[in-house]
Formats: C-alpha cells, sequence, structure tokens
C-alpha cells in the first residue's frame, strides 16, 4: 500500500541526457501563444454563446481569471522542477504516485482530446474556406453523427478532420519538428487574423445585440432541448480557449535562465490570451446577434459574411486553415512527452515508447493518432472539448495543490518564480477549477469518472507493480 503514494526525487537529468538552452522567454511566449490561440477562440465562441447568451463575455472573463490563477501556480511549480512532464511530474514529487497516475491519465485525456478538437475546428473553417472558393463538399462528408435528443438523426462521418490528424500525425512521425521560426510565424498569422476580425466587426457594435445580456441565468441549468446553459455552462467550455500555457512547462528543461524565461512565457502568454479574447469575444457578440452564429462552425468567419465582408472572411478563414494545425501539432507532440516520461518511470511500457532511428516515438504517434481520429471523426466538437476540459481542470487543480503542499512542506526552497498571494492564488485556482468542473455537462462527468476508474484499475492491476518490480 505504501508504494502507491511514494514520492519521486526529482533529478536534473545530467550530461547526454540533457536537452540544451536554446530558448528565452520571447520564445516562450510565442510558444505560448501558439498553444493557445485555436479553436477555443475561433469555434467555441459560438458554443459559449449558444450556451450563455451575450453573457459569454463574463464566461471568457471567469475562466480568463481562473486560467491566470492556474498560470502562476504552474510557473512556480515549472520554474521549481524544470524537467519535463509537467503536472504529472509535479504529482510525482510532492503528491505520491498513485495521485501521479490519475493527473497523467488526465493528461493522456486532456491531449488526445484537444487534439480532436482542434481537428474538429479546423474542418468548419476548411469546409467555410472551401465552399468560399465554390468548391462544396457532401454534408455527410463534414461532420460526425448528428444527434438529436440521444438519437442519431443524421449519419456523418468529419472527414477533413481525420485528414488533418493523419497528415499532421505524419508529419510528426517523419521527425519534423515545430521550429521555433515557424511557430512564431503562424503565430503572428493568427493574431494578425483576430486583429483584423477585431478592426472589422468592433464599429458595427450595437448594444441593442447584448440585450438580454444573459437570457440563460448564471449557473448550470437543463434547457427544455437537454442542453446545460448558463454563464457558468460557457465558462467552463471556453476554459478550452485558455489552455496551452502549460505545454510551456514542457520546455523546462530547455529555457536558458528557467526562473525568468518561464515565469515570463507562461504568465506572459497567458495575460496576453486574455486580453485578446476579451476584445474579440465583445466584437463578436456586439455585431451581431448571438443566435445567429451560436450553432456555425465557423463563427467568426460567418459573422464577416453576415456583416456583408465576404473577402475578409475567407482571409480569416485561411489564416484559421494555415494556423490551426500548430495547435494540433503541440499538443500530439506534448502528449508523447507525457507518455515518454510515464514509460520512463515504468507505469506504462517501455514498448510503447520505443523511440525510431530518427528519434521520434512512432508508435505512440500512430497509437495516439488512432484513437484521435475515432473522436475527431464521429463526435462533436463541444462534447470533446468539454470531456478535454475535465482532463486539464484535474492536472490544474493538482498544480495548485502541489504548489500550497510545498509552500508548506519546504518553505525555504529555492523558488526562482514566487507567485504574489500564493494562497489566495493557489485557493482560488483550486476552486474556480471545481466550480468549472462541477459546470461541465452531467454527461461528460460521468464519462470522466469512467475514464478514471478504468485508469485506476490498470493502475493497481499493471502499473503498480512494474514500479514496484522496477
Ligand atoms: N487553447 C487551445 C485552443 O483553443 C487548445 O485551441
Amino acid at each position: 500500500m505504501g508504494g502507491m503514494f511514494r514520492r519521486k526525487e526529482i533529478v536534473l537529468p545530467e550530461g547526454r541526457g540533457r536537452l540544451s538552452r536554446t530558448l528565452s522567454w520571447p520564445h516562450l511566449v510565442a510558444l505560448g501563444v501558439g498553444a493557445i490561440v485555436g479553436t477555443g477562440i475561433l469555434t467555441l465562441i459560438g458554443v459559449g454563446a449558444d450556451r450563455a447568451g451575450p453573457a459569454v463575455i463574463l464566461s471568457f472573463a471567469i475562466a480568463g481569471a481562473i486560467c491566470a490563477c492556474a498560470a502562476l501556480a504552474y510557473a512556480e511549480m515549472a520554474t521549481m522542477m524544470p524537467v519535463s512532464g509537467s503536472a504529472y511530474t509535479y504529482s510525482y514529487a510532492v503528491l505520491g504516485e498513485v495521485i501521479a497516475w490519475v493527473v497523467g491519465w488526465s493528461l493522456l485525456a486532456e491531449y488526445t482530446l484537444v487534439v480532436a478538437t482542434v481537428a474538429v475546428g479546423w474542418s468548419g473553417y476548411m469546409v467555410g474556406f472551401l465552399s468560399g472558393l465554390g468548391i462544396h463538399l457532401p454534408g455527410a462528408l463534414t461532420h460526425g453523427p448528428t444527434l438529436v435528443d440521444g438519437a442519431v438523426s443524421a449519419w456523418g462521418i468529419n472527414v477533413p478532420a481525420l485528414v488533418i490528424v493523419a497528415a499532421v500525425a505524419a508529419l510528426l512521425t517523419l521527425g519534423t519538428r515545430e521550429s521555433a521560426t515557424i511557430n512564431a510565424v503562424l503565430v503572428v498569422v493568427k493574431l494578425i487574423a483576430l486583429a483584423i476580425f477585431v478592426a472589422v466587426a468592433l464599429p458595427y457594435f450595437d448594444g441593442a445585440n447584448l440585450q438580454p445580456f444573459s437570457p440563460f441565468g448564471f449557473a448550470k441549468t437543463m434547457g427544455s432541448d437537454g442542453v446545460e446553459r448558463g454563464v457558468m455552462a460557457a465558462a467552463a467550455i471556453i476554459f478550452f480557449a485558455f489552455y496551452g500555457f502549460d505545454a510551456i512547462s514542457t520546455a523546462a528543461e530547455e529555457a536558458k535562465k528557467p526562473g525568468r524565461d518561464l515565469a515570463i512565457g507562461i504568465v506572459g502568454s497567458m495575460i496576453a490570451c486574455v486580453a485578446i479574447y476579451m476584445v474579440v469575444a465583445v466584437a463578436a457578440v456586439g455585431a451581431l446577434s448571438f443566435a445567429r452564429f451560436a450553432d456555425s462552425p465557423e463563427p467568426l468567419a460567418l459573422i464577416l459574411r453576415e456583416l456583408g465582408r465576404t473577402g475578409v472572411a475567407t482571409f480569416l478563414a485561411a489564416s484559421a486553415v494555415i494556423a490551426l494545425p500548430t495547435v494540433i501539432l503541440a499538443f500530439l507532440y506534448g502528449q508523447s512527452r507525457i507518455f515518454f516520461v510515464m514509460a520512463r518511470d515504468g507505469l506504462l511500457p517501455d514498448r510503447l515508447a520505443k523511440v525510431s532511428a530518427r528519434g521520434v516515438p512512432v508508435r505512440i504517434t500512430v497509437f495516439t493518432a488512432a484513437i484521435v481520429m475515432l473522436f475527431a471523426g464521429f463526435l462533436p466538437i463541444d462534447a470533446i472539448a468539454a470531456l478535454a476540459n475535465a482532463g486539464t481542470l484535474t492536472a490544474f487543480v493538482a498544480v495548485a495543490v502541489c504548489m500550497l503542499v510545498m509552500r508548506r512542506r519546504a518553505p525555504d526552497m529555492a523558488r526562482p518564480f514566487r507567485t504574489p498571494a500564493a494562497w489566495l492564488v493557489g485557493l482560488g485556482a483550486i476552486g474556480g477549477c471545481l466550480y468549472l468542473f462541477v459546470s461541465l455537462p452531467t454527461r461528460t462527468q460521468l464519462w470522466f469518472l469512467g475514464w478514471n476508474l478504468v485508469g485506476l484499475a490498470i493502475y493497481l492491476l499493471y502499473a503498480r507493480h512494474r514500479v514496484s518490480n522496477a
């Protein structure tokens, strides 16, 4: 029993196993913004508006504030333990093996499902972009089965989503790494597209579009159509838009001055994204009545078209098509690292983490891509995003708990970055994430519970013994 709670000492790899320190804070901010800005702001803003009405602006502010607290806790932990593995590694060092397993298992869900969600979001913009060029794909090939009251009303398969996952996975297995320069260029493309959206949509701002501001109330409540709505229900989905900064912590071993650079990278990219999202949300909701873009697979482009700015809409769709795959790449790549560290610790079979001659974990990449394609091809975007959020919320709670436990257990340990008002921020992150978790659709919570029960069974029957025997 004692073994389940054993803690792992953090040892920085030396010599050959050590990565070279080449990244400074501008790279890290670009890396963060590159992983954060994606389907959340481009697509889920429509789902959020459907759940909260114009008060989706408030949902953005709430999810952003909670993520900012979590980002501060991440900055403290990542600079204290600048090694790969992120929340899983911190939990192993601070909270013990079984909690680390639950966190690692949740991260696997997060990374897999984020890739699926972004692929479905990309598909929405790709289909819109192609139809702007006069190429119309048959409807049944552009989305998964349509569900009405839990029953399938129309069959379909999201072919573009499958294609983009396969393409990015193929790129990764060839050993193509996301280079800092390509990432930086694509980040600029994304930001220019959003800036142009704001510049075009804001002059159409009409206060009447914000009335009534909060038609579905604040707390999660079940609507007559079986969909749970409210400002918090929207915040629990919109939360998706804000994460990705945690990916920076996986670059910890490569930061030039981890203390300063990681903190600026994590907190800086978070603050930049909260500011950008708030402006985009106000511009979107103010320009067009939310009901007109709530269901759209490409809401920002649709708003521009409704305003008569077809050319700008095509530019925005093209930017999304070009730049969204960076989020897929970052998360598919990040997942291989988490798998890796878990296999290195003995919790997963080493065979799975086998590296090809080119230094790529091909089996893991292909295995992950196959699972992602099942989700991306057949499930609606809001369902996958909600499940990804459940996994991420678990990791965020764990990191904030780790930060507070370490403040008590080792108050004098060197902390290159100290979270200001740590208890307030830490408890804010934990309380906020738990509130977002209960605001997720009930069905999502049950799926997530099922996922973790399967995970715990694997831990008790298999992984625990492997580590003990290692
Ligand atoms: N925050 C990332 C996105 O919105 C995952 O695509």
